[in-house]
């Protein structure tokens, strides 16, 4: 499966923060945004990545993230020159996709929660058709809802309903087969002038292929796109962090845990980042995990 960061856009809401830099530039308490999407893929198993971004943007992804080497991935970067809808990033992508499955995620989502991945790990093993990631909120009106039937498999899919059939937010994270490239071709610009990401999901809803799996009880979903999002996103894993004693997004102990650098590794990532408290906590886990 090929991974897609899709992080680009113009950051209107966030405005003057995002007047000279990219959203996903911005911090989330200690790290760049675009650190969470990323351990996300990182998390469902994914190695091979493309992150798109603004003719800006990416150069300084680049310059902070590199070719992943260093992380066990393989990084690469695409420019998008405008938004014209997060579905581009299929035809921005295609050389990347091939013929592989991927997984799309936005960088400015942020998800976490015990048994994510082993719920990522069991949605990429059942993979057929589409899978979208459901996220119960109280504003349903605000997001594209999806409803499903007892089995899981949607049955509707609804962008900013009037009269929301379920409170169901669809997130920013999808798993889509081999033929998501071939049907993000055929899709049309919708009134606002983009290539929209319901279009695709409702062509596998057409199919009868598409699936939602409920982020219950236990996890944590949040967009960075507001001043008080981007607030509550930092608030939640400095929470996290000092309270449970556990990292949120720490790219470098996913990269060790998941098998993808060794130890060594892992410590001399850790040294390299002097004095800071990311850095002396990868020196620290290293070589004590088991
Ligand atoms: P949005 O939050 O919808 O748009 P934005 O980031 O430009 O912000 P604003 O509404 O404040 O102007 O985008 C959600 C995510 O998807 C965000 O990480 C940017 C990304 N995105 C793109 O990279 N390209 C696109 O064409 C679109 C529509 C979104």
């Amino acid at each position: 499966m090929k991974g897609i960061v899709l992080a680009g856009g113009s950051g209107t809401r966030l405005f003057p923060l995002t007047l000279v830099t990219s959203k996903q530039l911005l911090a989330v308490y200690n790290k760049p945004m675009v650190y969470y999407p990323i351990s996300v893929l990182m998390l469902a198993g994914i190695r091979d990545i493309l992150i798109i971004s603004t003719p800006s943007a990416v150069p300084v992804i680049e310059n902070l993230l590199g070719d992943g080497s260093q992380l066990g991935l393989n990084l690469s970067y695409a420019v998008q020159d405008e938004p014209r809808g997060i579905a581009e990033a299929f035809l921005i992508g295609a050389g990347h996709v091939g013929g592989d499955s991927s997984a799309l995620i936005l960088g400015d989502n942020l998800f976490h929660g015990a048994g994510f991945p082993e719920l990522l790990r069991d949605a990429r093993e059942s993979l057929d058709g589409c899978t979208l990631f459901g996220y119960p909120v109280t504003d349903p009106e605000r997001y594209g809802i999806g409803e499903v039937d007892a089995s899981g498999r949607l049955v509707s899919i609804e962008e900013k309903p009037a009269i929301p059939r379920s409170d169901n937010a669809i997130t920013g994270l999808y798993f889509y087969d081999k033929d998501v490239v071939d049907i993000a071709r055929g899709i049309r610009p919708s009134a606002r002038g983009e290539l929209e990401i319901t279009d695709v999901n409702l062509e596998y809803l057409r199919q009868g292929r598409a699936k939602l799996v409920g982020l219950g009880r236990g996890h944590t979903w949040l967009d960075c796109g507001t001043y008080d999002s981007l607030l509550a996103a930092s608030q939640y894993v400095q929470a996290v962090e000092k309270h449970q004693d556990e990292r949120v997004a720490c790219l470098e102990e996913i990269a060790l845990r998941m098998g993808f650098i060794d130890a060594e590794a892992c410590y001399r990532l850790g040294a390299g980042m002097g004095q800071s408290h990311y850095g002396r906590y990868l020196t620290e886990i290293a070589y004590a995990h088991d």
